[in-house]
């Protein structure tokens, strides 16, 4: 594994890097999780989910607040019972979850490569969790869960967007590359799987007395815990940045991918994903 896939995973496992990564979360999706939200509109909807029971993994579920808010989510959109695996290789993070998920679920304390013997899901999560999962498994296993019949949600930062190009900075030196969206689908598009991509935009804003602050909390999270904001990391959110009385208007730009083996995502479901554009 890559110096900076470990570092991501060994950050993370730390009280310090889930507060940051929460911090980050909460300056970019708001308290009411804008992300959220938009899965609810965009994405959740086009997932197929008529089945006796459904079966859901989240893969890289993280302190499971957006995991808890998607199962009530589809479990008001049908009345099949839903079994859920919950799979999450930071302690903290399990921690967190642990006290936040139906006492059903099954929570797998591994990583996703180390994951054995699961029920096959129906639908398959990975938000936001792609970036440190060893490549090609992550493709190698997608296909193989969609060649048995599983949908599987894909999201994750767009190249056009700011966390990408916040990211470019970080990781400047060398230690490795994480996992994009972009890389993902075109490794699925070209091993003959359907997917379905939707663009989010997600704007977000804050008091033009708070950019430093706000600087600090990507840029601590994104670096994996240095506090040294470098100035590179500055102007480019400052060129992204719209300032208008006295308040700072910025958007980050994701992509969520459905993927399966055949025509289920919806009509309008191609081989090659066509963006459908931001709302
Ligand atoms: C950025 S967080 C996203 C958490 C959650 N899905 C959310 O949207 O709030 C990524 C999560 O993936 C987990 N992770 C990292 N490497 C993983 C792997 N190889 N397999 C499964 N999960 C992994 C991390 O511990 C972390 O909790």
């Amino acid at each position: 594994m890559d110096r900076l896939k470990q570092r991501y995973r060994s950050f993370l496992a730390t009280e310090e890097g889930v507060r940051a990564y929460r911090a980050f979360q909460r300056v970019v999706y708001g308290k009411e999780d804008s992300l959220l939200s938009q899965l609810e509109t965009n994405v959740l909807p086009l997932v197929r989910t008529s089945c006796s029971h459904l079966r859901l993994a989240d893969v890289g579920g993280g302190d499971g607040r957006r995991c808890r808010a998607i199962v009530r989510f589809l479990q008001t959109g049908t009345k099949a019972p839903i079994e859920l695996d919950f799979i999450e290789p930071s302690p903290v993070m399990m921690r967190y979850a642990a006290a936040l998920l139906p006492a059903s679920a099954r929570c797998h304390s591994c990583t996703f490569e180390e994951m054995r013997g699961t029920a096959l899901p129906h639908l398959c999560l990975f938000v936001h969790s792609v970036f440190a999962i060893e490549w090609p498994f992550l493709c190698a296993r997608i296909e193989e869960l969609c060649a048995a019949g599983c949908q599987c949600v894909v999201i994750g930062d767009r190249v056009d967007g700011l966390v990408r190009s916040l990211k470019a900075i970080v990781d400047a030196n060398g230690d490795g590359k994480r996992t994009s969206i972009d890389d993902v689908e075109q490794a699925l598009c070209s091993i003959g799987l359907r997917v379905r991509a939707v663009d989010l935009e997600i704007p977000f804003t804050c008091a033009a007395g708070e950019i430093d602050s706000l600087e600090m909390t990507l840029f601590h999270w994104l670096s994996l815990g240095r506090r040294d904001v470098c100035r590179k990391f500055r102007r480019v959110c400052q060129d992204q940045s719209r300032v208008e009385n006295g308040v700072v208007s910025l958007v980050e730009r994701e992509r969520a991918l459905i993927v399966s083996a055949d025509d289920s995502g919806g009509s309008d479901t191609r081989r090659r994903a066509e963006p459908t554009g931001g709302q």
